[in-house]
């Protein structure tokens, strides 16, 4: 059975939240250096669905997956392979209840960064949802003695859920160094999702250097912080951003 490596967690130029400097396309083209199969890029609040950009990944040999990390009741959770049609403006978890079954196999729910402590993050709200989601992320951003993936990986071990390690990917550095091994068929949405639920999956990890850590929080936190100061209604699209 071939194995094929899966990046589910990424955000590109034009994200409704975070200010990105490349586009889709760059995106693809760095996920084929660093031998990535399978991408799902998954805006703020906003599905990504832009047909261009799946052609040209496709050409490159890349399953592209249209996504979204999306607020539900406030918590954030990455829905795999949706439209912008099938995602309400709020959702509700009784919604999300109502999409699973609407869709059946051919939707994947993953809880990012599960355990980080902030209140967008599942938490201890994935005791009382676990069985709407399929896995869990395995998040980059972590320390030899600070962790929150420790609890992520408990909780997926107790309730039977795979651990995805995505990429979050905010900055292009950050590609190539956490992402899944997927034991499947084939390079298909079919046949990806249900290797996960079926759990023949490895996250892929690796502890970032200090500067690592370093950069990212210059990056992305404080550089995001001081644009949200000076431009805090500024609105993005990644369909406006062509490749
Ligand atoms: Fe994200």
């Amino acid at each position: 059975m071939p194995i094929f490596r899966v990046d589910f967690h990424h955000h590109v130029k034009g994200d409704p939240v975070d200010l990105i400097s490349y586009t889709a396309c760059d995106l693809i083209d760095s996920a084929v250096l660093h031998g990535i199969h399978a991408l799902a890029i998954t805006p703020h609040g906003l599905v990504f669905h832009d047909p261009e950009a799946r052609s040209y990944a496709e050409k490159k040999g890349i399953l592209l997956i249209f996504g979204v990390e999306k607020r539900v009741e406030g918590k954030e959770v990455l829905l795999l392979n949706v439209s912008p049609e099938e995602v309400p403006a709020v959702m509700s978890f009784e919604d999300l209840k109502e999409l699973r079954l609407q869709k059946g196999k051919a939707l994947l729910v993953v809880a990012p960064h599960p355990f980080y402590p902030t209140s967008v993050c599942m938490g201890e709200a994935l005791d009382r949802y676990g069985e709407l989601f399929d896995g869990v992320e395995y998040a980059h951003l972590h320390l030899p003695f600070y962790n929150p993936n420790d609890r992520a990986v408990e909780w997926a071990r107790e309730n039977g859920k795979s651990i995805l390690a995505n990429s979050d990917t905010h900055s292009l550095f950050m590609i190539g160094r956490n992402y899944s091994e997927v034991n499947c068929a084939e390079l298909s949405i079919d046949s990806i999702f249900q290797a996960i639920r079926e759990r023949a999956v490895r996250p892929v990890i690796h502890l970032p250097s200090f500067w690592e850590v370093f950069r990212f929080l210059m990056e992305v936190s404080v550089f995001q912080s001081l644009i949200r100061l000076l431009i805090p209604s500024r609105n993005g699209d990644p369909l406006a951003q062509k490749c």
